[in-house]
């Protein structure tokens, strides 16, 4: 098989070096000239475990192509993946301007049958509007080429993208004829093998799984949040509630760690479009709403804690935060907790010294200079009045802490992620604080 995968972004760039890892021949497409220059040579534009030795090994091979002509790429293709982004708008809705452009391109140069698939996150209706598009450019060229649209949305994670890929715990795709269904059947088998599924389905149903699996992931988040928050006010433990309701099976154990609110690129987005997408049809989305806001108040969690800490002043404090980005193993900052943490405590008249093993150089994109950045985790706490833990970096989960109390000025942690036992904490010497958690 030949594929095209249009957009080197995050969704692209996996999609298409997965593909070939498993012997399928993929032309990855993108209008920025040095973004493929640097694919070419192995430098790739995101962080993500393991993917750039993918990279590598599928270029040597001859199986993965970088280049920005799609007009080649598209010719003879099996299937087109258009994998570009979908920038939220200021009402919060997805912009279509690149998808429908690419497919536009698409179909000024298609010259047998494809499967043209929206890989991107879009709103129900978009596989349509794609749809359209192709059959305007079709029709200025005037020739009749078959072809089928399909949305095969993705659930990669990032900082487990790869394994997510090759181990998917199911394959959603939809379509609208048994041709499409049979060229994306035979496309998947590779990743078949651990015997979870490929699930079929109408296209406006694909479009719509994606935002309910988001939301519904966000809800979990932002609900175990509240119980977090109510936990603290009543007395109670939000460790023990966690693990008393995740044995139910229907509940589960996965998703249901409080913390300091999600971020990321993805749930924020897919939240506020669904609510967007709602409001325009006339349905108001209120538990997404709710869950939503709570999120927001969630950020600023940490911030409270520390202001009551310290009696309400936090002026000329320094303080050293652990982590950035908005989840270990990925350089992201997009609608990171930290963001706004960091904000509050510069309004108050702080300095923050911040060490994040990763997202440092994408953090100075943001912050610039308004704070220090650390050389390491130890040299982020010296002289700091307090520590704050806001993303939980498997390399701050057991640090030496002799030695952060010997550099700290003041022996207090506050924990946005309750990575660290209470009692520990406190016989280390340490005035702790977390999340939903009697100290
Ligand atoms: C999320 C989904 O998990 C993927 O399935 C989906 O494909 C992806 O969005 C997407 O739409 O592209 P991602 O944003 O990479 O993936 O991150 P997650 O690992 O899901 O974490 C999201 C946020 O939830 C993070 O801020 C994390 O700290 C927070 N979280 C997660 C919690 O606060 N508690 C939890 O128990 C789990």
């Amino acid at each position: 098989m030949k594929i095209a995968v249009v957009g080197t972004g995050y969704v692209g760039l996996v999609t298409g070096t997965c593909f070939a890892e498993v012997g399928i021949d993929v032309t990855c497409i993108d209008i920025d000239q040095k973004k493929i220059d640097n694919l070419r040579h192995g430098i790739l534009p995101i962080y993500e475990p393991g993917l750039e030795e993918m990279v590598s090994r599928n270029v040597e091979a001859g199986r993965l192509h970088f280049s920005t002509n799609l007009g080649e790429a598209i010719k003879d293709c099996d299937v087109a993946f258009i994998a570009v982004g979908t920038p939220p708008g200021e009402d919060g809705s997805a912009d279509l301007k690149y998808v429908l452009a690419v497919a536009r391109g698409i179909g000024e140069n298609m010259n047998s049958y494809g499967v043209i698939v929206t890989k991107s996150t879009v709103p129900v209706g978009t596989a349509a509007k794609v749809r359209r598009e192709l059959e305007q450019a079709l029709g200025k060229r005037g020739v009749q080429i078959d072809f089928d649209v399909a949305s095969n949305p993705e659930f990669l994670k990032e900082g487990a993208a790869i394994d997510d890929f090759l181990k998917p715990d199911r394959i959603v795709v939809g379509v609208s004829s048994e041709r499409a269904e049979e060229v994306m059947r035979k496309l998947y088998k590779p990743f078949l093998l651990n015997g979870h599924p490929i699930i079929f389905m109408d296209i406006p149903s694909a479009e719509m799984t994606k935002y309910a699996a988001n939301s519904m992931l966000a809800t979990k988040i932002s609900f175990m949040n509240d119980i977090a928050n109510l936990c603290e006010i009543m007395g109670a433990d939000v460790n023990m509630v966690r693990k008393g309701i995740g044995s139910d099976a229907r509940i589960g154990t996965k998703f249901i760690y409080p913390g300091i609110g999600y971020g990321g690129s993805c749930f924020p987005k897919d939240v506020k479009a669904l609510i967007k997408t709602a409001a325009e049809n006339g349905y108001d989305m209120q538990v997404l709403k709710a869950v939503e806001s709570v999120n927001d108040a969630q950020k600023e969690v940490l911030f409270n804690k520390v202001r009551k800490h310290f009696g309400g002043d936090l002026k000329g404090k320094k303080l050293a935060l652990w982590g950035l980005s908005f989840k270990p193993k990925t350089d992201d900052m997009r609608e990171a907790p930290s963001l706004v943490i960091i904000e509050k405590l510069l309004a108050e008249g702080c300095t923050v010294s911040a060490y994040d093993p990763v997202a440092m150089p994408e953090a100075r994109h943001t912050l610039h200079d308004t704070i220090t950045y650390a050389k390491d985790q130890y040299d982020a706490v010296i002289d700091a009045d307090a520590l704050l833990v806001v993303t939980e970096w498997p390399e701050f989960r057991a640090p030496n802490f002799e030695v952060v109390a010997r550099l700290m000025k003041n022996k207090v942690v506050f924990d946005g992620r309750n990575i660290y036992e209470a009692t520990e904490m406190e016989q280390a010497g340490f005035a702790y604080h977390c999340i939903g958690i009697r100290t």
